[in-house]
Parts: C-alpha cells; sequence; structure tokens
C-alpha cells in the first residue's frame, strides 16, 4: 500500500511503498479515506527539537483520519465489516494507575498512532485495536470525523471549567483555537474574545462564533477589546498559543479567581509572575489529548446538535499531492488541511 512515511531522522515526510498493516487478534483494519494534518505532524516534519526526542523513524505518521472497517481481528466483538469509523490516538495500558480510576489520558504507558509506538493514517490502511475505535453516527459528515482527534484536544480545553454566561479569552485561533471559540458559543458563554496575529485566522474565529477578535500584530489590545465589552476581565481563559508573553498577556487580564485551561506547550523556561496568580486566586490546569471517552461523547453531542465546522476547512489535496499540503500548512496561510484518497 501507500503511505506517507518519516523515513529518515531530518526534515521532510517520504511517500512510499510499505507493507499493509498487521492485524493483530483485538485489531480492526480501517480503509482510510481522508486525514488531516495536524501540528504535530509539523513538528515531525520539521524534526524539531520535541520530535528528536519523542520520535524514532521510520513509521508511517497520520492520527487524524476516517475511514471504514475492512477486516476485524478473531478477538473483535463490537466492530463489523463495512462500518464507518474513526480513533482515539492515545492507545493506553488499561491497567496502570491512572487507567484505573478512569483518568486513561494520562496513562503512564500509553502509545500515539502516528508519533510513536503505532503506525498512523496518513496511508490506505491502518490497523487500530477495537477499544479505541469510534463508531460514527450517519449524521456526522466524513470530513468532520476526520479532525474529531484535534475537535477532541479543543472540547477538553474548553470545557475544563464552566462557561455559561462567563467572559472568555481564547489566545490562539489557530486550529484548536477556532473550534474552541465555536464550543464557547455552543455551550452558552458570554463574551468570546480571541486573540492572535493572523488575520486569516481570527476571520475563522470570528465565523466559528467569537464575539471581538485582537490582532496584536496590528496593534491591537485586550485593554481596548474589554473596555469595548464592558468587562474588566475574563473569567475563563484558553490558551492555546504556546507563546510566553501571550500566556502572560492572558494572566494580566484574567478577573480575580478565574480559571485558565492551557493546552499550548509553553517552553520550559516560560516564565511568569506569580503573584498575579497567587494573589488573583488563578486556577491553572494542564490539558492533555481527550478524556476517555467523556469528551467522545461531548463531541459527538454537539455535531449530532448542528455544530459546524466547515470554516476550519480551508484546504484539501489527494495524498499524492502531499507537498503541497505539508507547504500550505508550513505558511501558515489555512485552517486545517485534508488529505483524501
Ligand atoms: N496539550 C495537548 O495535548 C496538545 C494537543 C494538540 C496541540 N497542542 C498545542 O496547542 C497549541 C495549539 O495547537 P494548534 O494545532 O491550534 O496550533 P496552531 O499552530 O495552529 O495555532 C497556534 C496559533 O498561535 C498563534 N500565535 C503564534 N504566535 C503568536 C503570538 N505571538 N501572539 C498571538 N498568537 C500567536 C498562531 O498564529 C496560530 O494561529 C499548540 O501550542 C500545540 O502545540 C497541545
Ligand atoms: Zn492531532
Ligand atoms: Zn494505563
Amino acid at each position: 500500500m501507500k503511505a506517507l512515511v518519516k523515513r529518515y531522522p531530518r526534515r521532510g515526510i517520504w511517500f512510499e511503498d510499505v507493507p499493509m498493516p498487521e492485524v493483530g487478534v483485538n485489531d480492526v483494519l480501517i480503509k482510510v479515506t481522508k486525514a488531516a494534518i495536524c501540528g504535530t505532524d509539523m513538528h515531525m516534519y520539521k524534526w524539531d527539537e520535541w520530535s528528536q526526542k519523542h520520535c524514532t523513524p521510520p513509521y508511517i505518521q497520520g492520527h487524524e483520519f476516517v475511514g471504514r472497517v475492512v477486516e476485524v481481528g478473531a478477538g473483535v466483538r463490537n466492530i463489523s465489516v463495512g462500518e464507518r469509523v474513526t480513533a482515539e490516538g492515545h492507545i493506553v495500558c488499561g491497567h496502570c494507575r491512572n487507567c484505573r480510576r478512569g483518568m486513561a489520558h494520562v496513562c503512564e504507558n500509553s502509545l500515539s498512532v502516528g508519533i510513536f509506538g503505532k503506525d498512523g493514517a496518513f496511508a490506505e490502511y491502518v490497523s487500530i485495536p477495537e477499544s479505541n475505535i469510534v463508531k460514527l453516527r450517519d449524521e456526522i459528515p466524513d470530513d468532520f470525523a476526520a479532525i474529531m482527534d484535534p475537535f477532541g484536544n479543543a472540547t477538553h480545553t474548553a470545557l475544563a471549567f464552566p462557561l455559561l454566561g462567563e467572559d472568555v479569552l481564547i489566545t490562539g485561533a489557530g486550529l484548536i483555537g477556532t473550534m474552541a471559540a465555536g464550543i464557547c458559543r455552543f455551550a452558552g458563554a458570554k463574551n468570546i474574545v480571541v486573540l492572535d496575529i493572523n488575520p486569516l485566522r481570527l476571520d475563522i474565529a470570528k465565523r466559528m462564533g467569537a464575539t471581538l477578535t485582537v490582532n496584536t500584530a496590528a496593534g491591537e489590545t485586550l485593554d481596548s477589546a474589554m473596555a469595548q465589552l464592558g468587562i474588566k476581565g475574563f473569567d475563563v481563559g484558553l490558551e492555546m498559543s504556546g507563546v510566553p508573553d501571550v500566556f502572560n498577556n492572558m494572566v494580566e487580564h484574567m478577573y480575580k479567581g478565574a480559571n485558565i485551561a492551557q493546552l499550548g506547550i509553553l517552553p520550559s523556561d516560560t516564565k511568569v509572575n506569580w503573584s498575579d496568580i497567587i494573589f488573583n486566586a488563578l486556577t491553572i490546569k494542564g490539558i492533555t489529548g481527550r478524556r476517555m471517552w467523556e469528551t467522545w461523547y461531548q463531541m459527538e453531542q454537539m455535531l449530532l446538535g448542528g455544530f459546524d465546522l466547515t470554516p476550519v476547512i480551508t484546504h484539501r489535496f489527494p495524498f499524492e499531492r502531499y507537498q503541497e499540503a505539508f507547504d500550505v500548512m508550513e505558511s501558515g496561510q489555512c485552517g486545517k488541511v485534508l488529505l483524501e484518497w
């Protein structure tokens, strides 16, 4: 079969003929129809410091996808050939302390499809354990099903704290931040302010439901946004840029007693004014992955309720034209980029 392989430990990704994946006794073989390129795929493509530390080529990339089941292992009980599915990309052990107390998203031993420990879905076929398969209701279109992994990051972060009637600040209008703006609107937030430096992405945030956008590269400020809205600070912060100055800007503009959900991956030497956190009694919660499986139930319900992800998908390419897809991702002049067979 054809696949996009991280073949060598250097910049790039290689379109190759590779053997079909093995289908273990508890595995489900899926014929991939669409996949999406994630920020993590770009880290691996550029072979940055993070990938050098976590990834071991060769392996097939890709963890955001949708497809149809074409084969099931002898031990598979709940999935049948022909079903349309996607999957949770974190394969967890099921027996560590966290798995056993319902916190599998922080499993001690998890593998990550298309990142480490398990070949991914930038391929004609992918093999996934039955435990990770998510069946799809007919009402959920393929385009949205293909991006449920990052939609899940957005959902997990956005719903980390109560939103109804709250003033929310989202920093970073990337793929995840723009989806989060829509989720906050769906969940009944009062004002949703989204901050970024990229006008194209702020425009997507607007279309997803942001009340106001702040382009700091154009000199716009949170102070003027707050004055316009008549508020003294934000009740909930969703930090989705991973940029230290942006995080500090958020901390400075939170209302006393506010909550911050931190998804953006800040550098380990990020400095913050601790007094702002302590004396303003802020709570900061780190977010990783998606809760298994509450986040998936929440996503399904939003999609069945008419939640529209159309504005975040800006490009699509056949797999063979993967280089153009990676180029447009690298340019930042895009929302979500899909690869299709
Ligand atoms: N914790 C997790 O499990 C997890 C999972 C996925 C992604 N992430 C992280 O979450 C963050 C968001 O992911 P994404 O896929 O949406 O990334 P993304 O790159 O699409 O979005 C980041 C956004 O931040 C903006 N930005 C960059 N510098 C800025 C600045 N100085 N001021 C304002 N905005 C700035 C960019 O324009 C971009 O729109 C990233 O840091 C990513 O690494 C974490
Ligand atoms: Zn992803
Ligand atoms: Zn575990």
